[in-house]
């Protein structure tokens, strides 16, 4: 079996990292006055609960040339002379390694959201979030056992990004329970879920989409349970604490698409960062793909009453002020159904490969 430390291509600092904490635990003695609708999310977390190693077909692999069989625009550099100019067998160690880069990225960011939901359970007040918040806690365990599975056939590792750490160690530093869900629930998911989808609708591959699929069926009931729990939470507030709010959002958005891309690939593989960074924006692949990763982001926080003028003046210079409209409720129906398809896919390879079992050779 490939063990991950093994497969690491830049060595981690270390193989642990601790983040120290300064909060108050809290208990509630409530049990009673759960809201309706949180209840309800808690039911559909509980009900919803599946096993990646039964779900999952995990005797399919991955391709040789594009493990996920992913379209060539959605490689960074496809089109620089540098990377035209390889031969098959380089090309595809490049491809290779930006995807299991990404892979390793969501690996990495699902535990941090692993802990991030187990902090919400010791940390938020109201009893029918620590149930909830539960739920989410071990569906984020099966993500990160998902996304390690899968990149184990990729043979090839990476440690967490510099910034996804600076803003995870960020929100598990604040003492305030609702930084938690600003950063992983609105910031950090929301990006994830943007991610996850152009892999699940444009991998040829059925492991890696089917992968994708499937945890997001579980980060729509995520995000929906940040926007329940926010939309009660920040009209209660003063105008300076929300903000602040604003303030460390924006902060967080331009983080992640500033500084959010793939240098360590490029450096490990000896190709000149810089060429690969100023063909990324010549090309416009930051301008298209960065703010696309948008989408389901900017919905959520005008959603929650962070509208102020930080927040709208910021994403209208970041050129994303035009996702505030988007049908969240849609997307998050889609998500659903689209894992179901990939369950009856499954369903019918199953009944083809039996039938085909139990055919005669013909004489
Ligand atoms: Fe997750
Ligand atoms: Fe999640």
């Amino acid at each position: 079996m490939t063990a991950i430390k093994d497969i690491y291509t830049l060595r981690p600092d270390g193989t642990h990292w601790t983040v120290p904490q300064d909060f108050d635990v809290a208990f509630n003695w409530d049990y009673d006055d759960g809201r309706q609708s949180m209840m309800h999310l808690y039911r559909k977390g509980v009900e919803m609960q599946w096993n990646a190693e039964t779900r999952i077909d995990w005797s399919q692999e991955l391709d040789e040339d594009n493990p996920e069989q992913l379209p060539e625009q959605m490689l960074p550099i496809a089109g620089m002379a540098t990377y035209e100019k390889m031969g098959r067998k380089d090309k595809a160690d490049v491809r290779r390694h930006f995807q299991a880069w990404q892979i390793s990225q969501f690996m990495q960011g699902e535990q941090g959201a692993l802990i991030c939901a187990a902090k919400i359970v010791t940390q938020v007040p109201d009893a029918d979030s620590k149930f909830y918040a539960a739920t989410q806690t071990i569906d984020e365990a099966r993500h990160v056992e998902s996304y390690k599975r899968l990149l184990e056939k990729f043979r090839v590792a990476y440690p967490m990004t510099p910034p996804l750490q600076e803003l995870i160690d960020q929100v598990l530093r604040d003492s305030r329970w609702d930084m938690t869900y600003l950063g992983m629930q609105v910031v950090i998911e929301g990006l994830a879920l943007a991610a996850f989808q152009q892999i699940r609708d444009h991998a040829q591959n059925p492991l890696a989409a089917a992968v994708n699929a499937y945890v997001m069926q579980d980060e729509s009931r995520h995000v929906a349970f940040g926007r329940l729990a926010l939309r009660d939470y920040y009209p209660q507030l003063t105008q300076k604490e929300r903000d602040e709010r604003e303030e460390f959002l924006l902060e967080a958005c331009y983080l992640m698409r500033d500084r959010f891309d793939a240098v360590e690939v490029w450096k490990n593989l000896g190709l000149d960062p810089a060429e690969c960074a100023a063909h990324m924006y010549d090309s416009g692949f930051m301008q298209m793909f960065r703010s696309s990763l948008f989408t389901r982001i900017v919905p959520i926080v005008k959603d929650i009453g962070l509208w102020g003028t930080t927040i709208t003046k910021g994403y209208e210079e970041m050129g994303i002020l035009g996702y505030a409209d988007t049908d969240v409720q849609a997307l998050q129906d889609a998500d659903n159904d689209i894992a179901s398809e990939f369950d009856a896919r499954n369903k019918y390879v199953q009944s083809v490969m039996d039938r085909a079992a139990n055919l005669e050779p013909a004489e």
